[in-house]
């Protein structure tokens, strides 16, 4: 339990790097601007007093990216080796913002040398590799956390208290659409729209945000019917993909995932037997993005998910850098973590053969527990 600020290293310096960057700065902001011990422990929007972040390190394997991050966001210590920032900036927390397939090797290291890891999304690109870092967090020691930002909004936070309590009564029917654009250009980067480096394509690179929504609320899944195309980029994975889910509860959905549609949004319904609950959002979403539909005769408040918090990666930091300062493991945990990647393994298992899929489907043995593609995309 760190007792000054908490000391935070960024390793890999790209997009999604500024994101925390800018994001741990507010809240650093926010916590010494205010008085000690006025912490809300019902914990929704505030930053908590007791736990203050410091970027003190960076590392990046691209020596130019690197120096103009650190210049950015002043980071005080570059480094090229994450083993020697590792020795000599010592972070309580480091944040791994590399891409996909190298989230691994830099994540064990990091545990293996005693320091908890918030790692981005997809948190590996392999069930097989989530294995492994989640087998090397510590029994009450350095942890290993997923970045999946849009669970802590308010509004979807406040979804799941009400839904698991039994508010809206039983979840019948879920959508879950993650329809976004990306052109030609954008799979220049060299690691996106392949399997080996991304790890798939608008279902593992995008729509996986909203599955992780749906996955909160709804709980397990038992399984998916699914198909995957490769209908208009120059890709070796999917640009889009179709599935048809059924959760434990008995609740079914239908999810959509594209990089085609030019008209973009992200769109989640989940019908309750005592109302429709609906976001219509983008990148992020705020209250006013919900709406509430009662059914007939039934009562629920028009702002019953009115929470305040957007969502977003300062509040997922907010609470992460809560549960440093409490001595807790913070969400989003390995075994939700996995739950969402195992779904993703799902929809490609069953697209590419045809069959329907059960977890018990994906263990040690199965191809798709080695490659999200089990080497069988028919392309
Ligand atoms: N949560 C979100 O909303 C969100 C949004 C965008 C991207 N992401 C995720 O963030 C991750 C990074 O994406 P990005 O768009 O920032 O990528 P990027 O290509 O812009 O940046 C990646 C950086 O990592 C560096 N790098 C590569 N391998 C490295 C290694 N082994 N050690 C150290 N540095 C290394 C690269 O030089 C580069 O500077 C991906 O997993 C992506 O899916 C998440």
């Amino acid at each position: 339990m760190p007792s000054g600020p908490v000391r935070v290293a960024i390793v890999g310096t790209g997009g999604i790097a500024r994101v925390h960057a800018a994001a741990l700065r507010p809240a650093a902001a926010a916590i010494e601007g205010r008085p000690t011990g006025g912490r809300d422990r019902g914990g929704r929007s505030g930053v908590p007093d007791a736990a203050s972040a410091e970027l003190v390190a960076a590392a990046d394997v691209d020596a130019d990216r690197l120096a103009a991050f650190a210049g950015e966001f002043g980071v005080p210590a570059a480094y090229r080796d994450l083993d020697e920032l590792l020795r000599e900036a010592r972070p309580d927390l480091v944040c791994v913002c590399t891409p996909p397939h190298a989230h691994l090797e830099p994540a064990l290291r990091c545990l293996r040398a005693g320091v908890s890891v918030l790692v981005e999304k997809p948190p590996v690109v392999s069930l097989r590799e989530f294995d492994l870092l989640a087998g090397a967090e510590g029994d009450g020691g350095p942890w290993f956390a997923s970045v999946y930002q849009h669970r802590f909004g308010g509004a979807q936070r406040r979804l799941k208290g009400l839904a698991d309590g039994g508010a809206f009564g039983r979840p019948l029917l879920a959508v879950c659409h993650t329809t976004w654009f990306r052109d030609q250009a954008y799979f220049d980067v060299p690691w996106r729209g392949r399997w080996d480096t991304e790890g798939g394509g608008p279902t593992m690179g995008h729509g996986i945000h909203q599955m992780d929504m749906l996955l909160d609320v709804l709980g397990d899944w038992a399984e998916v019917r699914a198909i995957a195309r490769r209908q208009a980029r120059r890709t070796r994975t999917e640009d889009v993909s179709l599935a048809h889910v059924v959760f434990a509860s008995g609740a079914v959905a239908s999810v959509v995932n594209s990089v085609l549609s030019p008209r973009e949004e992200s769109y989640l319904r989940f019908d309750f037997e005592g109302a429709s609950v609906e976001v219509t959002h983008l990148y992020g979403y705020g209250d006013g993005d919900w709406r509430i539909t009662p059914a007939p005769g039934c009562e629920v408040p028009p702002a019953a998910l009115h929470a305040g918090a957007p969502s977003g990666h300062r509040e997922q930091f907010a609470e992460v850098l809560a549960c440093l300062a409490d001595g807790r493991r913070p969400p989003v945990s390995p075994a939700e973590s996995r739950r969402t990647l195992s779904l993703v393994a799902a929809i490609y298992a069953a697209a590419f053969t045809g069959r329907p899929v059960m977890p018990a489907d994906l263990g040690p043995g199965s191809p798709f527990y080695d490659r999200m593609d089990g080497g069988q995309a028919p392309w």
